[in-house]
């Protein structure tokens, strides 16, 4: 086996936190009188928080928002999420997830978090998964968010390996991008398998064991 890492998205890929973006930001457009569908919601994966905000901001019609205006959506969403994510405990790490990681691990591999979400470090605690991987780069270190592959460079920075020797684990069409965009082969589920985006698209997270095989 050449490959050496794994660098897993964490929202929609770890843990299902994806859906709580969803209804976070149901809540905000439909209080701002926003058309807002899981449709779009699809844009908003692995993209940073004002620039989803914008998206959603595509139909809106209203009077012109300020600069203080906008960045006070974006925080009232982040409150709205996460007062969900603080409801998480370690349940809402799926026995699949967790028991397909630690066999990841046992054959070897090093595992780590590449995430565009500022609220990394706090989803892993909720979820009892600090201190688990062997590197976390996310939202909080990065300029630019998927499809740029920053966020997966620092990552295999971080784990000391070339791109080349690392598969991207993703559910959003930006990060397959992103992956791509780095070097590194990408294996999908979720939406981003659905539109075929990856070299590997699962119909669930354990078939990971499958591909590393092949890798
Ligand atoms: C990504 C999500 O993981 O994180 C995006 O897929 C989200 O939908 C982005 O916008 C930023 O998240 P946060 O938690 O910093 O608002
Ligand atoms: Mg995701």
């Amino acid at each position: 086996m050449n490959l050496k890492g794994i660098i897993f998205d964490l929202d929609g890929v770890i843990c299902s936190t994806d859906e709580y973006h969803y209804q976070a930001w149901k809540k905000m457009a439909d209080d701002l009188g926003v058309y807002f569908d899981r449709e779009i919601n699809n844009r908003l994966r692995g993209v940073s928080r004002m620039e989803s905000l914008n998206i959603i901001l595509e139909r809106y019609t209203g009077p012109a928002l300020s600069q203080q205006a906008l960045t006070d959506l974006a925080t009232k969403k982040n409150e709205l999420y996460r007062t969900l994510l603080g409801q998480m405990t370690p349940a809402d790490l799926t026995h699949e997830v967790k028991t397909t990681l630690d066999t990841l691990r046992s054959l070897g591999l090093k595992l780590a978090i590449g995430s565009s979400s500022k609220n990394a470090p706090f989803i892993l605690e909720r979820i009892g998964l600090a201190g688990y991987f062997d590197a976390v780069a996310d939202g909080n270190c990065i300029q630019h968010s998927k499809p740029d592959p920053e966020v997966f460079l620092k990552a295999a920075q971080f784990l000391d390996l070339a791109p080349a020797a690392c598969l991207v684990v993703e559910d959003a069409v930006a990060g397959a991008q992103a992956g791509h965009a780095g070097g590194f082969a990408v294996a999908c589920v979720g939406d981003a398998a659905q539109a075929g985006a990856g070299d590997y698209n699962l119909t669930g997270f354990a078939q990971l064991l499958d591909v590393v095989q092949t890798l």
